[in-house]
Formats: structure tokens, C-alpha cells, sequence
């Protein structure tokens, strides 16, 4: 994708960006691409791994500021030190963060953990919470800044797999919508979720069966999946000024998926 400059000028946190298949990765190649400024931030263990470090060259030095997100001492000390990088407040935030400890543990629903399922909430859906509270009360934010989270369709529909991160994704989606209200009222600040198709990445291939889930919604999108890079450009309108009076929502970008109810190749398929 050529680049329209529609973030020139624009500062931006970008949480998440684990190694090259991860979606924040993407993200932030098309903010930069776009003109905008970053500061990278993952937590203390994923930034060791070091792969991030590449990221930050291809994105101008971009700064990579370590946070854990369910450590509001670390979000504080982010988001001060954003700023003062920038000299001025932010236009923009991307939430790209999830992990399940069920998941990893092979836990079934029906068996979860409890301990992990609350770890597993704060990390993945009341982070978000967080972060917005944090920006709110120390006032980062620009007017018409835009905070974006990544969701998926287990939200609405259940995906036994999906296990555990089902409930989280709900969770956060209706702390984008009530957040929302509130940012808007007070900063004008939009607040949303994108709802991604499948995508291949660390977190993504950690639930069961995803190459099936993967193949099936491939199938079911009129569109086919959208790709991460797809992501990263429905991101960077989200952050841009072409979308300002866009809050509180859940955006499907899943290739048409959501709305299908069966299509001619599936059709093909179960008449085999
Ligand atoms: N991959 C998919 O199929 C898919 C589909 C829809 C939505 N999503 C969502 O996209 C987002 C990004 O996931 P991804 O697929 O790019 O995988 P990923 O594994 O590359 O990214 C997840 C990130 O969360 C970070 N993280 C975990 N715990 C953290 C903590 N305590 N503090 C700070 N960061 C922490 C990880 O280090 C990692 O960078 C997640 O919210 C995920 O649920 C993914």
C-alpha cells in the first residue's frame, strides 16, 4: 500500500508488536508508513526475546518502553515518558493484547482454572480499562484521539475453542462502548474494537483447532480473511481524521464473515 500521509504528524503507542506475524507488528508499519510517530511497548518477558528491537528500526528508532498491562505503575511511567519523548500528548492508541493461562494449560470451560481465568480477564479485557482510566486521569489524550482494540466474533458467537478469551472479548468490547461514553463526553476521544478474521500469529495458533477455525472462516467471508496488513490499513483509517465521529464500536473486518449465513463452497463441501 502506497502511503496517503494520513497520520502525518500523529503520535501514537502501539501495544503488542511480539515478532513479524504479529498484528500490532503490522499496525505499526502501516502508522509509520503513514507518518505517524511511535512508542513501542510489550511486557518485560516478551521485550527479552528481542525481536521487537527490529520493529523499532524499521519504524524511525521508535522508543520501546517495557509495560506490563496489568501494572498501572508501568502504564503510568509509559505514558510520562511517551509524552515527554514527543513533547506533547498522543493522538492515538492501539490495544493489541491477549493471552489466556486455560488455553495454555489445555483447560476446557467447562474446567477452567479460576485463578487464571481472573489473570486472563485483567490481562486480555480490563487492561483496557486501564489504559483508558490512566490516559483519562493523567490527560494524554488529544482531542479526536482514537483508542483501537483488536476483538474476535467468539464474542457474539460462541467458538468452543475459543474457550476462556470468548468471556474476555465480550469484556472488552463493552468497556469500548462504556469507556467510550465517557472518553467522548469528557476529551472527545473515540474509543473502539476492530473484530479480526483468523489471523497466524503467536496467540492466534495457541487455540485449538485453529487451522480448522482458519480454513472454515476462510470458506465462510465473501471477501476471504483479512489479513493482518488488511488489519493494519482498517487501523490506520481508524486513528486517522477520517473516522472522528466514530465511537463505541465493534467494527467487523472479517472479510464479510459476520453477516453470512452459509456459502456455495461450504454448500459444495457438505454435499460431499
Ligand atoms: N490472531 C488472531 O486470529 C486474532 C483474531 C482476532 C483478534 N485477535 C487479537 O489481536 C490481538 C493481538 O494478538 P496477535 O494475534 O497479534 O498475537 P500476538 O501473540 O502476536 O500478540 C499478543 C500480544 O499480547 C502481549 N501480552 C500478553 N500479556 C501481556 C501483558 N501482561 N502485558 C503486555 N502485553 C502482553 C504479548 O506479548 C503479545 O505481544 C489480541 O487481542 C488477539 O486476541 C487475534
Amino acid at each position: 500500500m502506497k502511503s496517503h500521509k494520513l497520520l502525518e504528524g500523529k503520535k501514537g503507542i502501539i501495544f503488542g508488536p511480539l515478532n513479524e506475524q504479529s498484528i500490532a507488528w503490522k499496525i505499526a508499519l502501516a502508522s509509520y508508513r503513514e507518518g505517524a510517530q511511535l512508542v513501542l511497548t510489550n511486557a518485560p518477558i516478551a521485550l527479552r526475546m528481542g525481536e521487537i528491537k527490529k520493529l523499532s528500526e524499521e519504524c524511525g528508532q521508535a522508543p520501546i518502553i517495557a509495560a506490563d498491562v496489568v501494572n498501572n505503575d508501568d502504564l503510568k511511567k509509559l505514558f510520562e515518558e511517551s509524552v515527554k519523548h514527543f513533547g506533547g500528548k498522543i493522538d492515538f492508541i492501539l490495544h493489541s493484547v491477549g493471552m489466556s493461562l486455560n488455553i495454555r494449560k489445555g483447560n476446557h470451560y467447562t474446567q477452567l482454572n479460576h485463578d487464571f481465568y481472573h489473570k486472563t480477564l485483567d490481562i486480555s479485557a480490563i487492561s483496557l480499562h486501564r489504559v483508558c482510566q490512566l490516559a483519562l486521569e493523567m490527560d494524554i489524550m488529544n482531542e479526536w484521539g482514537s483508542i483501537t482494540a483488536l476483538t474476535y466474533i467468539a464474542a457474539q458467537r460462541v467458538f468452543p475453542d475459543y474457550n476462556e478469551m470468548s468471556d474476555s472479548k465480550a469484556l472488552l468490547e463493552n468497556i469500548t462502548r462504556n469507556f467510550g461514553y465517557h472518553f467522548g463526553i469528557k476529551k472527545k476521544v473515540r474509543v473502539n474494537t476492530i473484530s479480526q478474521s483468523p489471523t497466524r500469529t503467536t496467540a492466534g495458533s495457541g487455540v485449538k483447532g485453529f487451522d480448522a477455525f482458519y480454513n472454515f472462516a476462510e470458506k465462510m467471508s465473501p471477501l476471504a480473511n483479512a489479513t493482518a496488513e488488511d488489519c493494519a490499513d482498517y487501523c490506520v483509517a481508524l486513528f486517522s481524521d477520517y473516522s472522528r465521529k466514530v465511537t463505541m464500536q465493534n467494527l467487523f473486518h472479517d472479510g464479510g464473515f459476520s453477516f453470512t449465513g452459509i456459502t456455495e463452497t461450504i454448500v459444495e463441501k457438505m454435499s460431499e
